[in-house]
């Protein structure tokens, strides 16, 4: 395993004391990814929701094919549960519903690797990440 630590991933770390259930992201958490996007591109300014719904929404054609979008398992509603292909029940994703969620950066991290290689075949980027929390913590 590789056994240095991403600035990111530190950023993160850093930020996790005290956190326990929250109605949005931490602070921390989106943080961490406002920072790592700004590295990646001076001109970032903020995250925006709008291109998180639509990261949310769009069906991929790099990943795996029965499951082109991030819908495909959390649902077309955020506010609603999702399944995954077999069946088993995914909570909401919406913050407002699910206000347990987003409280770990480290299960945040593990299931956007996870994730973002199934649907998009590579690891979702930190503004990515930044505006698909944006959305989820306006549902
Ligand atoms: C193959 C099914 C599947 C797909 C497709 C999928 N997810 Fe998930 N996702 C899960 C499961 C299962 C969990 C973990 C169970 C839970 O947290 O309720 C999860 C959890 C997460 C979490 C952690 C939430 C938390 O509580 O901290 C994030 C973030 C996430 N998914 C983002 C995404 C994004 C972004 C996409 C699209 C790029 C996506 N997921 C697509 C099944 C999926």
């Amino acid at each position: 395993m590789n056994r240095i630590v991403p600035p990111l991933l530190l950023a993160l770390a850093l930020g996790l004391g005290g956190h326990a259930a929250v109605a949005a992201p931490p602070a921390a958490l989106t943080g961490g990814y406002a920072d790592a996007a700004r590295a990646a591109d001076p001109a970032f300014s903020a995250f925006s929701a709008t291109r998180g719904e639509a990261l949310h929404r769009t069906r991929f054609a790099g990943g795996k094919p029965d499951t082109p979008a991030c819908t495909s398992c959390h649902g077309d509603d955020a506010r609603q549960a999702g399944k995954t292909k077999t069946g088993k029940l995914i909570e909401p994703m919406a913050a407002s519903v699910s206000p347990t969620r987003y409280a770990d950066p480290a299960k945040v991290e593990k299931w956007f690797k996870r994730n973002c290689t199934e649907v998009l075949g590579r690891e979702c980027t930190p503004l990515e990440k930044g505006d698909w929390l944006a959305y989820m913590a306006q549902q």
